[in-house]
């Protein structure tokens, strides 16, 4: 499978499937293929927060069954469920991805370094929660691409906010003061047609330049 959809097509297949087949397997290697293509996504700084814990054995289905809330079904027909997550300490990899941009070439050192000056300055002074909100953005962009990529590549899938974050950060043995839980991903071979669902219409949701006595749209 590849990126050939078309992506008026992508946009227009991507649904939330709640059921999948279950005798469907993802590689790795084709997991982490749409990983990188999800991961060109932009953010903060270039900093790519973005992590993901792939749950695709039964053994770790197992450990999480009581923690998905209403999700039991995705989670045990699904190929997969992607755990995203955001890492609060990503500011740490700052000169190492610069670096890798010189390395490659995209970058010339003297820019870098300024750059990496310039930045850290800025950053030193942030709190946690700063971090935490970037991480957050950035994280939920690439799970967006991810979604799309994957329906590119004919599988599909369900975001997921219903879960018990805590708990399961727990149970998959993750550091919850370096990462906090974005959101899951159920992703498989649908089995039967999605349902469709409606959306605001545009003029209800926009504005131009500024609020309407303080709202925004009409809704
Ligand atoms: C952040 C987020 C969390 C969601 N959590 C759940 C969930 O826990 N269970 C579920 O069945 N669907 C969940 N959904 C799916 C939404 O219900 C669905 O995206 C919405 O109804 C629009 O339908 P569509 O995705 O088919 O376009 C979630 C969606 C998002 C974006």
């Amino acid at each position: 499978m590849s990126l050939e959809m078309s992506f008026k097509e992508v946009l227009a297949k991507r649904k939330s499937v709640k059921e999948f087949d279950p005798t469907v397997k993802i590689s790795h290697e084709e997991m982490e293929e749409m990983i990188q293509y999800a991961t060109t996504a932009p953010s903060s700084c270039n900093m790519q927060p973005w992590r993901f814990v792939i749950i695709d054995t039964d053994e770790t289905k197992e450990k999480i069954k009581d923690l998905v809330q209403f999700n039991t079904r995705q989670l045990n027909t699904s190929s997969a469920f992607i755990f995203v997550l955001g890492d609060v300490d990503h500011f740490k990899t700052l000169d190492p991805i610069y670096q890798k941009s010189v390395d490659l070439g995209y970058m010339p050192q003297e820019v870098k370094d300024q750059t990496v000056g310039f930045l850290s300055q800025g950053l030193n002074l942030k709190e946690r929660e700063y971090f935490l909100y970037n991480a957050m953005m950035d994280a939920n962009l690439a799970a967006m691409q991810f979604m799309l990529v994957a329906t590119s590549y004919g599988y599909d899938t369900n975001p997921i906010g219903g879960f018990e974050r805590q708990e399961v950060m727990e149970v998959l043995d993750i550091d919850t003061e370096r990462y906090f839980p974005v959101m899951m991903i159920a992703i498989g071979k649908g089995v039967k047609p999605p349902y469709n669902s409606s959306r605001h219409e545009v003029s209800e949701v926009i504005s131009y330049n500024k609020g309407n006595n303080g709202q925004v749209g009409t809704i």
